[in-house]
């Protein structure tokens, strides 16, 4: 996306705080002193067969951008693209999980639009607030700071397992749970903290958001992979080759800025390019914060952990150890 968007004319404003240049989650508008507006839209097909939770996957996915920058979602639009050969009854279920989802967000359903199109679409467009110095953008990590994951990875080759029907229930629960918790306790606890940088973990897969991360803060990222928290099953069935294709374009596109350490396998290589479906936030907080974030984390609904450092820009913007 941020390749054909950089071929349009850049947009300034004084007002404009994160536009489209740093592929960052979403843009940001001050309105006033106090006030700022956020902005941000995503959709995309479905990623499990039962349509009320593919609606809550959906709809958590679009409010984690606000969550990653800071900011509380308010208003929410439904963006369906839906086929004439399916029953309505499926497009109701859809509706009610993003339904279920905006409301515990706290947010308001406020429209929508649908149109028809072979294969159904769902997600939101979403406005959040936050106050324009508390913005929280993927280009802030600073030398020192430690980097905290939010939910475990491995999301894109447990659905392809799912699709493949290779996953038993246990599996799939555990995928769901994660894809459909919404970003909220860990932007609340980070907000709560104040840390310096954030992005959610999603199409790109861990190392390509990072690589953001680590290109706009003009910084190289660290990780040890042996800390990086992996669902269940996910490195077993990476080795049975159920990799979705997206972690190989990611691998593609961003491999050769990363540095691997030799003794790392290819199934955790997999794992860190693996496209996520409402991802974790990959925090950046600096070192004396570190504790106290973790201290607000402790009653997380998703597994987190401290997976890395940020480190003085070198040769390669990630190092994996
Ligand atoms: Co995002
Ligand atoms: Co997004
Ligand atoms: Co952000």
């Amino acid at each position: 996306m941020a390749q054909v968007l950089c071929h349009l004319p850049k947009t300034y404003d004084e007002k404009l705080i994160v536009g489209i240049d740093t592929s960052d989650d979403a843009a940001v508008y001050k309105i006033n002193e106090t006030t700022a507006l956020i902005q941000t839209v995503d959709f995309f097909t479905p990623v499990v067969d039962d349509p009320y939770i593919f609606g809550q996957i959906a709809a958590a996915n679009s409010l984690s951008d606000i969550y990653a920058m800071g900011g509380e979602p308010k208003l929410a639009m439904n963006i369906v693209c839906f086929p004439t050969c399916l029953s309505p009854d499926v497009m109701a279920e859809i509706l009610r999980g993003g339904y279920d989802k905006i409301n515990e967000a706290g947010a308001l359903l406020v429209g929508g639009h649908t149109v028809e199109d072979d294969e159904p679409k769902y997600g939101l467009s979403v406005s959040g607030f936050i106050h324009p110095d508390k913005v929280l953008t993927n280009c802030n990590a600073k030398h020192g700071d430690f980097l905290v994951l939010t939910k475990p990875l491995g999301i894109g080759i447990i659905n392809t397992a799912i699709k493949a029907q290779m996953a038993d229930d246990e599996i799939y629960n555990l995928a769901v749970n994660n894809m459909r918790t919404l970003n909220k306790f860990a932007k609340d606890a980070m907000v709560k903290v104040g840390v310096n940088s954030c992005t959610d973990i999603t199409g790109f897969g861990l190392l390509g958001h990072s690589l953001e991360m680590a290109n706009g803060s003009d910084v190289t990222i660290m990780f040890e992979s042996s800390k990086i928290p992996i669902i269940k099953k996910a490195a077993e069935f990476a080795a049975m080759g159920l990799v979705p294709a997206g972690a190989y374009s990611n691998m593609q596109f961003i491999g050769e800025k990363v540095k691997f350490n030799e003794q790392i396998s290819q199934e955790v290589i997999d794992i860190l390019f693996d496209p996520q479906t409402s991802g974790g936030l990959l925090i950046s907080v600096s070192q004396h914060k570190l504790d106290k974030l973790l201290e607000e984390l402790k009653e997380s609904p998703t597994e987190f952990s401290v997976i890395g450092k940020v480190l003085k820009k070198q040769e390669y913007s990630i190092i994996v150890e």
